[in-house]
């Protein structure tokens, strides 16, 4: 599944861009939340959430990259959001977080930096409906991918498989036509892309060679 990042739209031209995704090969629709605090850039919250989810036509993937994320979940909900990802570094109790997602009837997610190891996941596995592992440094879009990653996308492959869950994995970060095929290799269920779906010429044809990838 690919997820285009709209943080990398034209925000002058949301409806637009989210019309193009809408007609596109995209399953969801990723949103990053940026308070300035948890992640050294702003972004933007709820009223632009609203207004995204106004026109669009796929679910809404939103990544919370914000200190104490359990204050804002039912705005979330309220807002549109369909999963609904917290950081695991911002989460004091976590495991409370993703059953209250679950409880307002969202996929719940968690994202690691890439520096938290997919070792501290063990315990709540079951809890999750999807884990995001970020291949760059959260808070910017256009940056390069941590090829680190691999290992962990594969390490977490595991520990789902033997767990026997349904837990997608997503990879967030540095994603394109370049380490798409390699990604899903790895054992990735969804793609998020921001610079390389929006800058690209034709975005709806690069995310359909994303997904063909
Ligand atoms: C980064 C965000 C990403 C970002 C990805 O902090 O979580 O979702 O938009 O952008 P690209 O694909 O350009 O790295
Ligand atoms: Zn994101």
């Amino acid at each position: 599944m690919i997820a285009p990042s709209i943080l990398s739209a034209d925000f002058a031209n949301l409806e637009r861009d989210v019309r193009m995704l809408n007609a596109s090969d995209a399953a969801w629709i990723h949103v990053d939340i940026m308070d300035g605090d948890f992640v050294p850039n702003l972004s933007f919250g709820l009223p632009v959430t609203e207004a995204i989810k106004r026109h669009a036509e796929k679910p809404l993937d939103v990544h919370l990259m914000i200190v104490q994320p359990e204050r804002y979940l039912e705005d979330f909900k309220k807002a549109g959001a369909d999963v609904l990802t917290v950081h695991y570094e911002a989460s004091t109790h976590l495991h409370r977080s993703l059953q209250q997602i679950r409880a307002l009837g969202m996929k719940a997610g968690v994202a690691l930096n890439p520096h938290t190891p997919v070792d501290l996941l063990a315990d709540v596995l079951g809890d999750l409906d999807l884990v995001c592992l970020m291949s760059v440094n959260p808070g910017f879009g256009g940056q390069a991918f941590i090829p680190q990653t691999f290992k962990k996308v594969e390490r977490l492959r595991r520990m789902i498989d033997d767990a026997g869950t349904p837990t997608l994995i997503e990879i967030d970060g540095g994603v394109g036509l370049q380490n798409a095929a390699d990604l899903k290799k790895a054992g990735a269920n969804v793609l998020v892309a921001g610079n390389a779906v929006f800058k690209a010429n034709d975005p709806v044809a690069t995310i359909r060679q994303l997904n063909e990838a």
